[in-house]
C-alpha cells in the first residue's frame, strides 16, 4: 500500500488532489485521504469498487480515468470500458498486452492479469466501477458474470 500510494502521490496530477500525501506510512490516513480523493473526482463513487480501484488500478489508469497518453489508455470515454462486459472482464481478470488504439492515441503495453491478484469479487466490483464512474453509464457486472470467465 505504502508503495502504491507513493507511486501516486509522485503523480503530479494527484498531488492536486492528494493533498495528504504527506500522511504516507499511516496507513488508515492514507485510505481516508485517497478515499477522499476518489470521492472529490467521483462523488457517485462511494463503493467498494471505488476502493478496489485506487487501491490497484488509479496508479496507472489515474483517478479520474483519464489514464497517461502513450503508457496507459484512459477509462473514462473508452468505447471498449463501456461495452460488451464480458470482454471487460476477461481484459482485467486474464489481462492483456499489445497494439491498442484509444481516442487517436496509441497503446502498446501490457496490463497484468487481476485474475491471479484480487478476487473474482473484487474484479465484479472494480469492473462495474469502471464503467459507472466519471462519465461512463453501462450496465454493471455480477460475481457470476466473471467467474463465467475462465483463467
Ligand atoms: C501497471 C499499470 C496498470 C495497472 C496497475 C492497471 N492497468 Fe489496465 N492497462 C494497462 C495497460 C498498459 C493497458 C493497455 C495494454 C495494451 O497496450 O494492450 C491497460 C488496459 C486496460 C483496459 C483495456 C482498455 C482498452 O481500451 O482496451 C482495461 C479495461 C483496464 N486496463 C482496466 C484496468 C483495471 C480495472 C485495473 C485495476 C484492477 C487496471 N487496469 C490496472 C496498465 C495497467
Amino acid at each position: 500500500m505504502a508503495r502504491i500510494l507513493g507511486a501516486l502521490c509522485a503523480s503530479s496530477m494527484l498531488l492536486a488532489v492528494l493533498p495528504a500525501c504527506a500522511t504516507q506510512g499511516h496507513k488508515t490516513a492514507e485510505q481516508v485521504a485517497s478515499r477522499a480523493a476518489v470521492l472529490r473526482v467521483n462523488p457517485a463513487s462511494a463503493n467498494d469498487g471505488a476502493r478496489v480501484y485506487i487501491k490497484n488500478c488509479s496508479s496507472c489508469h489515474q483517478l479520474d480515468g483519464a489514464g497517461v497518453a502513450g503508457a496507459f489508455p484512459p477509462l473514462a470515454d473508452n468505447p471498449q470500458v463501456v461495452g460488451n462486459p464480458h470482454d471487460v472482464i476477461s481484459i482485467v481478470k486474464l489481462g492483456t498486452r499489445g497494439k491498442l488504439v484509444v481516442a487517436g492515441i496509441n497503446y502498446n503495453g501490457t496490463m497484468p492479469a487481476w485474475g491471479q491478484m484480487i478476487s473474482d469479487t473484487d474484479i465484479a466490483a472494480v469492473v462495474t466501477y469502471i464503467r459507472t464512474a466519471w462519465r461512463n453509464r453501462a450496465t454493471p457486472v455480477t460475481l457470476a458474470d466473471v467467474e463465467a470467465v475462465s483463467q
